[in-house]
C-alpha cells in the first residue's frame, strides 16, 4: 500500500446543509452486503460499528448522533474490498452524491491520517481511529486463544501489542497515536472494545 496515493488531498467533505442526512440501517447493511462479500471484513465493520454506537451512547450523546457514529463505524472500510486502490476515495464520493451529513464523512476520511491525509476533528473523527486497529488487534487476540473472548485480560492484550511480531500488520503507531489523540487511556479503550465487541456477529441476513 502506498500512503501517497490514498492521501484524499483535502480536509473539507460533504456539505453543511446536510447535517443530519443519514442512511437507515437497512440500506447500510445492503450496502454492505453488496460491496463487502468477504466476511471477515464484514464482521470488522460490523465491530466497529458496535465500537461507535456504544461509544456514542456513553457519552449520552441524542439518538441522531448515535445513528451517525454507528454509520460512520459501519461504512468506514465498505469500499475496501472491491475497490482497493480507491479505498475511502471510493465511499466518500458516493456519501457526497448520496447527500449525506459532512460530519460522518469526515469521519469516514479520518479513519486513518497517515493514509488519507485527513486529520481526526471531532470526537467520532477521534473515536473511529482509535477504534479501528484496536479492534482488529482485539479480534487477532481473540482468534489465538481457546476461550475467545471470554476472560481476557486488558493486560494480556497489552502484552501482545509489545509482542511485534504478533499481528504485526496491526500499525502499533496509530493505536498509541489514536488514544493520545483521543485522550483516553489505552487501559480504557482495551477495555471497551474486549466488552462490547465479544458478542458482535453479522447480521441474521448476512449469514
Ligand atoms: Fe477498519
Amino acid at each position: 500500500m502506498d500512503s501517497e496515493n490514498r492521501n484524499l488531498g483535502r480536509q473539507v467533505f460533504g456539505k453543511s446543509e446536510n447535517i443530519g442526512n443519514i442512511l437507515d440501517l437497512e440500506s447500510i447493511n445492503s450496502l454492505i452486503c453488496e460491496w463487502v462479500p468477504n466476511e471477515k471484513l464484514r464482521l470488522h465493520i460490523y465491530q466497529v460499528g458496535n465500537l461507535m454506537k456504544k461509544w456514542a451512547q456513553k457519552l449520552l450523546l441524542p439518538e441522531v448522533d448515535v445513528k451517525k457514529w454507528e454509520m460512520a463505524g459501519l461504512l468506514h472500510d465498505a469500499d475496501w474490498e472491491k475497490w482497493p486502490e480507491l479505498h475511502c476515495r471510493k465511499i466518500v464520493e458516493y456519501l457526497e452524491e448520496k447527500n449525506i451529513d459532512p460530519e460522518v464523512i469526515h469521519a469516514i476520511a479520518s479513519h486513518s491520517p497517515s493514509f488519507f491525509g485527513v486529520e481526526p476533528v471531532s470526537d467520532m473523527d477521534k473515536m473511529i481511529y482509535a477504534f479501528d486497529e484496536l479492534s482488529g488487534f482485539v479480534h487477532a487476540c481473540s482468534l489465538v486463544r481457546p476461550e475467545g473472548y471470554t476472560g481476557m485480560k486488558v493486560s494480556s492484550v497489552m502484552k501482545k501489542l509489545k509482542d511485534k511480531s504478533f499481528a504485526a500488520q496491526v500499525s502499533r503507531e496509530e493505536i498509541e497515536d489514536s488514544s493520545k489523540g483521543c485522550s483516553v487511556g489505552l487501559d480504557e479503550l482495551i477495555s471497551f472494545v474486549i466488552e462490547n465487541q465479544a458478542n458482535v456477529t453479522l447480521p441474521d441476513t448476512q449469514k
